[in-house]
């Protein structure tokens, strides 16, 4: 795009009433875009899009990206797709075995035809570092090797970048994929912070914590994250992908620290053991950025920033701990 113009572009944001896809959203109208929301609400909640939800340039869709059918026919007229909807939850994988397979490769494969029928030529896709697995080489860039998948979630969004680079090779779109580490901020409605929370609300005196707190995390602020997406709203490449995260860590430890000195608890700690939360929980999560950044996008916020402006957040929307309407 050259530079000083502007150009007000149609798209779509798939899973736009989730965490991730709300604050796009609001971003895309704020920025003077048309936007069309398509979600079947799952996880997405109306109350995410706030004020913005009779928003003159945006439509909302309830569809379940499933249905191929029903998605080819309300995926059109727009130019660009910002695919976000998933089942984003690791660590119940094994609870509901085909839920990955519906929500991230059928889904994906399902948005990837209505494309092809109905000529929208660019998607926009969220991954996750989880596609690592158990990788050796930390901080983990976007060439190094990761043979072994350690969740159905990784092995999902696995399957759905391999998708997605088919249709493009087939010369049908163009591509960025942004392998994600865990995304922090306002509308943040659940990982181990809403975990926390919700123990520390109903019981201040004591926090049970899956492995042993030695964890080692990175997180990325949900504007640092949009930034990144917004960024690549149009792009020259075929097709390209990023890690996106910060190039620090912390250990669960210090969350902790974080989250119960801004809600003013002294819990006694009780740790499940081990080294892992749970089946597929990384033990040591730090992805490199080098690539990203060349692109011209840096980080603004800390994870110690992070982990704090989301408490504070979730202490005054606690509507985001309880069930859905
Ligand atoms: N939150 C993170 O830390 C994180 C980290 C890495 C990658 N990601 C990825 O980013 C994306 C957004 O994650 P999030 O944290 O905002 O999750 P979220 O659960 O808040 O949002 C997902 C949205 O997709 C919708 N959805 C799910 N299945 C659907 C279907 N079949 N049809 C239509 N809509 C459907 C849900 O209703 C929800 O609004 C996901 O693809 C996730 O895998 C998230």
């Amino acid at each position: 795009m050259p530079k000083g113009t502007i150009y007000y572009v149609k798209i779509a944001v798939t899973g736009g009433a989730g965490f991730i896809g709300s604050n796009l959203v609001l971003r895309l109208l704020n920025d003077g875009h048309y936007v069309t929301i398509i979600d079947n609400f799952s996880t997405g909640r109306i109350e995410n899009l706030g004020d913005d939800l009779h928003h003159p340039r945006l439509v909302i869709n309830r569809i379940d990206l499933t249905d191929g059918d029903a998605t080819c026919k309300t995926l059109t007229d727009v130019d660009v797709v910002y695919h976000l909807a998933a089942n984003a939850d690791v660590r119940d994988g094994w609870k509901h075995p085909r839920k990955d397979h519906e929500q991230n490769i059928m889904a994906t494969h399902n948005v990837l035809e209505a494309m092809r029928l109905n000529s929208i030529p660019r998607i926009v896709f969220s991954s996750t570092g989880s596609v690592y697995g158990e990788t050796k080489v930390v901080p983990t860039p976007e060439n190094a090797p990761f043979p072994i998948q350690t969740s159905l979630y990784g092995a999902s969004k696995l399957a759905a970048e391999a998708l997605i680079q088919a249709y493009v090779e087939g010369g049908l779109v163009t591509a960025t994929i942004f392998r994600f580490v865990s995304i922090l901020g306002p509308r943040y409605s659940h990982g181990h912070i809403t975990d926390f929370m919700r123990q520390l609300l109903r019981n201040p005196d004591e926090l049970m914590v899956l492995g042993d707190g030695s964890q080692t995390k990175s997180y990325l602020h949900v504007n640092d994250c949009v930034d990144a997406l917004v960024n690549h709203l149009v792009s020259r490449d075929k097709m390209c992908t990023y890690n996106l995260g910060v190039d620090h860590t912390i250990t669960v430890h210090d969350s902790i620290g974080w989250i119960t000195a801004e809600m003013g608890l002294t819990p006694t700690l009780k740790f499940s053991g081990g080294n892992q939360g749970w089946i597929g929980d990384n033990p040591l999560i730090h992805l490199d950025i080098a690539a990203i950044r060349k692109s011209g996008w840096e980080p603004k916020y800390s994870i110690k920033e992070s982990v704090i402006e989301t408490t504070r957040w979730i202490l005054a929307n606690r509507w985001v701990l309880e069930p859905k309407a």
